[in-house]
């Protein structure tokens, strides 16, 4: 059955601390020179419906440095649903290319293209999920923390589809969430009470900032008005005021406490310059390792796709 990176839920737990440890891999032997050709002469279309500075260019090159080629395609190429059927798309689109990889609004839309697909797809970010930049982001827990278990990731801000995504991570590592945010900017609650309910990690919502990243091992943010949705900025600024990651709520973590963010970042509103740039920032490396953990996606599915 060919298996598809969607949501960080369609992988196990243990497949996905098994690509973490094929990305440092990858990350070493990239950086020796030594990365081998895992995807020669493979195809991969990367269709993007939205901006993107770290998706595109990470992958493209991932892809290059295994050896394979990726077609970049836009909306102008084609819109999904519109001259034919989703299902129509994903199964031509499997005659020629060894993968289809998409960034797009509505997360149904690759829900259904993977279904039809007789090749991997990869959910380079929708409106409801971003589950690649969670692999980086957990590679990146992991170096600087050198754990991934049982820590407290504190998410401040907009309910977005970075927060479903560390929502669906807390479904297969054992994890502290809470998701610091507005009454009105909450993340997917039956997504967030189906998690709960499996009794893997302890969730919770809070709307206090500063109660909320007491002993936090991490605090993440992400723009507080996303893509699609930027006339709704100056409303968001207002909701999420309080949330914002600056110095003064540090003093509130602890000394120790990595700070991430996905990028790009609007600074000044959801996270202030001086924490950005600041000695508890990882946001270069989390960006770096976009590159390193979609390779080991790549590889991954790849090989299963072989057996
Ligand atoms: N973090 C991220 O996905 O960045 P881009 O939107 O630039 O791809
Ligand atoms: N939540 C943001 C993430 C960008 C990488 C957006 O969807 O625009």
């Amino acid at each position: 059955m060919t298996r598809n990176f969607i949501s960080i839920q369609d992988w196990t737990s243990e497949e996905i601390k098994a690509n973490i440890e094929l990305a440092s891999e990858l990350k070493i032997l990239t950086k020796q020179g030594k990365c081998s050709p895992h995807l020669e002469k493979k195809s991969y279309a990367l269709i993007f419906h939205k901006e993107s500075l770290r998706t595109r260019i990470s992958f493209e090159v991932g892809i290059f440095q295994l050896g394979g080629m990726a077609m970049y395609l836009t909306g102008n190429d084609f819109e999904l649903g519109k001259r034919e059927s989703n299902e129509d798309v994903a199964k031509v689109m499997s005659r020629y290319v060894d993968g289809i990889l998409i960034r797009t609004f509505d997360h149904q839309n690759v829900v259904e293209l993977g279904h039809h697909a007789d090749v991997p797809v990869i959910n380079m970010l929708t409106d409801w999920s971003h589950p690649c930049q969670l692999m980086a982001d957990i590679l990146t827990v992991k170096e600087h923390l050198g754990t991934l278990e049982n820590l407290k990731i504190v998410y401040l801000g907009d309910g977005n589809n970075l927060a479903n995504s560390w929502i669906n991570m807390a479904a297969r590592i054992p994890m502290q969430l809470c998701i610091a945010t507005s009454t009105e900017t909450m993340p997917d609650m039956q997504l967030f009470e189906e998690v709960k309910a499996m009794g893997i990690s302890d969730l919770s919502i809070s709307h206090s900032a500063q109660e909320a990243v007491k002993n936090a091992d991490v605090l993440y943010t992400d723009v507080w008005a996303s893509m699609g949705q930027k006339e709704k900025a100056a409303l968001k600024a207002n909701q999420l005021k309080d949330f914002q990651i600056n110095q003064k709520l540090l003093e509130y973590a602890k000394s120790s406490t990595i700070v991430m963010h996905c990028l790009p970042a609007e600074r000044g509103y959801e996270i202030t310059s001086e924490v950005l740039d600041g000695p508890q920032s990882v946001v270069l490396d989390q960006a770096e390792n976009r590159l390193h953990a979609q390779k080991a996606i790549l590889v991954q599915l790849s090989r299963w796709q072989q057996q």
